[in-house]
């Protein structure tokens, strides 16, 4: 053998040490690099870690496929540390929920509630900033009557959490679940026959209407701010399941948009009577013999009789619970189940994309 090889070793040799060197140069670029957020507008978010444990940190988080879900701002403000529950209480395997935004560059998703935003985008996290996988999840459950249109959040985000069947992450108020059901259920004692709580009250509101009329023609046993009667958690409780029938009626009218006023109800054993999407909408949802539509009904009035006669007939009345046989009501734990649900889907769904129709999507 000539010493041709010999040369040619170490010229590999030579070469490998250059890519080396190139390479460890590039690391010290990058540990220098990442001094913090450049941007002045978000708040206390300088990384607090060292850039070799953050490394360090993904690699574990890799190893353990894990998937990391920021939550930008815990609804309403409310404030949580370090939660891991997706596994204990929802039997969610694989999620991390965080709301340290140290964790943002690994965070796979990050939940931004919609009604925190408001029409400040200063309160988002830097666009520029963001890492090529991650995916940021709009989070809503108010109505579109109830949520400022922002189109400037048309192209942001990557996925929809909604309470609407449609939504990329559908989270409905509550869900009936199939179960080894109650053959004979026993509504709890009833001592009223209509209730209503309400605390949203403005004139022009279709169920504010509805209400003034049909108080006419039957006794509306009435709570909460509305009717300057607030009431506490329990009160709620006990006076929801001692009323026969109760009017679960939405604040504005919008598809898919039913609250936890009839998922409560129905949940408690108490008859919603409700005022909301078509009836067809509910029947999506929950079994059509469950509860009563106020389109059933001609008029207030009508509905007003019915419900009287009722009243003085048992056997009719115990029909509306003939769904309890085979379902329950389950609703979600707010807020965390929803980021659990969201971390869930994102495991699921690795792919790409986007939402570029948010503002027409909602609120059209
Ligand atoms: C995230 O990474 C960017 C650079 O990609 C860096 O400027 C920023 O400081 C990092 N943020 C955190 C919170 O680690
Ligand atoms: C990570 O977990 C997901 C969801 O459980 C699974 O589909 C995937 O195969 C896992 N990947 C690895 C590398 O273990
Ligand atoms: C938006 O929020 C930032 C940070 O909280 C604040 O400094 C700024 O004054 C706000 N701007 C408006 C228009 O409310
Ligand atoms: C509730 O109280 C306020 C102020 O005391 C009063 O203006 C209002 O008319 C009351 N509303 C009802 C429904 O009684
Ligand atoms: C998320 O959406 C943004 C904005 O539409 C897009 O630029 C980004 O590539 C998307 N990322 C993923 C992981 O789908």
């Amino acid at each position: 053998m000539s010493s041709e090889p010999v040369h040619r070793i170490q010229r590999l040799l030579l070469l490998g040490a250059v890519i080396l060197g190139c390479f460890v140069t590039l690391f010290v670029m990058y540990l220098n690099s990442s001094t913090g957020w450049q941007s002045g507008t978000v708040e206390s978010i300088a990384p607090s870690e060292h850039a070799k444990e953050r490394i360090e940190d993904v690699l574990t988080k890799k190893d353990h496929n894990e998937t990391t879900v920021l939550i930008w701002l815990w609804p309403f403000g409310e404030k949580i540390d370090k939660v891991n529950v997706c596994a204990s209480k929802f039997s969610i395997d694989g999620c991390f929920i965080t709301t340290d935004r140290n964790l943002y560059n690994k965070s796979d998703g990050v939940i931004i509630h919609h009604r925190d935003i408001r029409s400040n985008l200063s309160h988002l996290p830097p666009p520029h900033q963001r890492p090529s996988f991650q995916k940021w999840i709009w989070m809503n459950l108010e109505s579109p009557t109830h949520s400022s249109q922002l189109a400037v959040m048309k192209n942001l985000f990557n996925l929809t959490l909604n309470y609407r069947r449609d939504a990329d992450i559908p989270v409905p108020y509550g869900s009936l679940i199939f179960i080894e059901g109650v053959d004979n259920f026993v509504p709890p004692r009833k001592n009223k026959l209509l209730c209503w709580i309400v605390s949203h009250w403005k004139q022009n509101m279709a169920r504010v209407k509805y209400y003034n009329e049909l108080q006419k023609h039957i006794k509306v046993d009435v709570y909460g701010k509305a009717f300057n009667k607030s009431i506490t958690r329990q009160d709620y409780v006990s006076i929801l399941t001692s009323c026969k029938f109760y009017l679960a009626f939405e604040n504005s009218i919008h598809k898919d948009y039913i609250t936890e006023k009839f998922y409560n109800s129905l949940g408690m054993g108490t008859v919603p009577v409700v005022l909301g999407p078509s009836r067809h909408n509910y029947e999506n949802f929950v079994q059509g013999d469950a509860f009563i539509h106020v389109d059933d009904f001609a008029s207030p009035k009508d509905l007003a009789d019915y419900i009287l006669q009722l009243d003085k007939n048992e056997e009719r009345y115990r029909r509306f619970f003939e769904w309890r046989r085979h379902f329950q009501v389950k609703r979600l734990h707010f807020w965390i189940e929803h980021a659990c649900v969201a971390c869930d889907y994102l495991r699921r769904h690795r792919k790409y994309q986007v939402v570029n129709n948010l503002d027409t999507w909602f609120w059209d």
